[in-house]
């Protein structure tokens, strides 16, 4: 048997379905908004790797200085047989857990993206012979069936992606991950930390300009998968920080009153000047936030490490 196994749990249109359904829903509320889930295509991927490197992005380099530090202690505290990931993406930050979790024998990637699961699983069986990799084309925050994959397992979900999850979202995508697990499962988790509002605000509107044109990206996968004519141009990229809520918003602010046809709803959406549609929810959590969110969850915190400069944490949360 090839170590390598790739499983499609979502239909073939589901993501044409699901983007149809999120514009026509986001463009025609008040205020307008869209999930953030759609910057991802091949070219916002690669915007977004581009970011991870940018001075001002701090959570990437703080969230791999944690697993370097402390990958031992996670092998060791969940002696973890199989790796789940949810949104691997590239899978690069799992080569240290790779490495690290010496009784591994499985690893799961669970992403919407074939093309990045094909690739990440492809090299990381030619690196890791012993590794059976069983990726899974799944939309992670729908419900998701593991493959019979022996435990423990430990479930990973990082880069902070559960900031991007609206909390009646997150609350409900906890409980989800909570009944994926087995008494002796773990789930790693991480999480951006509050902190000043101008370090904050700065890694989201960078002076190179990438977020910006990150952000913009939306309106042309939009202008490909819809027949729509956004002119990216006449959007400018904003970021704010919401002292409410905790969260940073990335918005599209447009320049003039115009409007965009949406050929493929047959839809046409007016924008006033200077109206504003909300592309990301960012969220930035506390400890207490984060142990309430996932006792809620059935969940009980274990462990909690953070970089040197107190930027951003990993939790370690079992079963309660
Ligand atoms: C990949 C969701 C963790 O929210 O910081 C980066 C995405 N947005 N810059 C984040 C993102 C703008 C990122 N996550």
């Amino acid at each position: 048997m090839s170590p390598f196994r790739l499983t499609r749990t979502l239909p073939e249109d589901a993501t044409d379905t699901a983007l149809r359904a999120d514009v026509l829903t986001g463009l025609t509320s008040t205020p307008k908004w869209l999930p953030p889930k759609w910057f991802y295509d091949a070219r916002g991927s690669e915007l977004f790797e581009e970011i991870t490197a940018l001075p001002e992005y701090y959570p990437t380099r703080a969230e791999r200085e944690i697993l370097v530090g402390r990958a031992g202690e996670i092998a060791a505290a969940t002696g973890a047989r199989t790796l789940v990931e949810l949104g691997s993406g590239s899978s690069e930050k799992t080569r240290i857990l790779l490495d690290a979790l010496t009784g591994l024998r499985g690893y799961v990637p669970v992403d919407v993206s074939e093309s990045a699961l094909t690739q990440a699983g492809e090299a990381l069986v030619a690196e890791w012979p012993d590794l059976q990799v069983h990726a899974l084309i799944a939309d992670f925050t729908g419900g998701l069936t593991l493959p019979g994959t022996p435990g423990p397992r430990l479930v990973a979900f990082l880069g902070g992606t559960l900031g991007n999850l609206l909390p009646g979202e997150r609350a409900a995508f906890l409980a989800a991950v909570r009944a994926l697990l087995s008494p002796g499962d773990a789930l790693l988790l991480g999480t951006d930390l509050v902190k000043d509002e101008r370090v904050l605000v700065r890694a989201y509107d960078d002076a190179a300009g990438v977020t910006a044109a990150f952000n913009k990206n939306v309106l042309s996968v939009v202008n490909r998968e819809l027949d729509a004519d956004f002119a990216p141009a006449a959007f400018d990229h904003v970021a704010l920080w919401n002292a409410e809520q905790e969260w940073i918003e990335m918005r599209l602010r447009s320049r003039t009153a115009q409007t965009v046809k949406i050929k493929a709803l047959d839809l046409a959406v007016d924008f006033a000047d200077g109206e504003e549609l909300r592309t990301e929810v960012s969220a930035k959590f506390r400890q207490e936030g984060v142990r309430a969110e996932l006792a809620s969850a059935g969940l009980e915190l274990a462990h909690w490490w953070t970089d040197g400069e107190d930027r951003f944490a990993l939790s370690l949360s079992v079963a309660s």
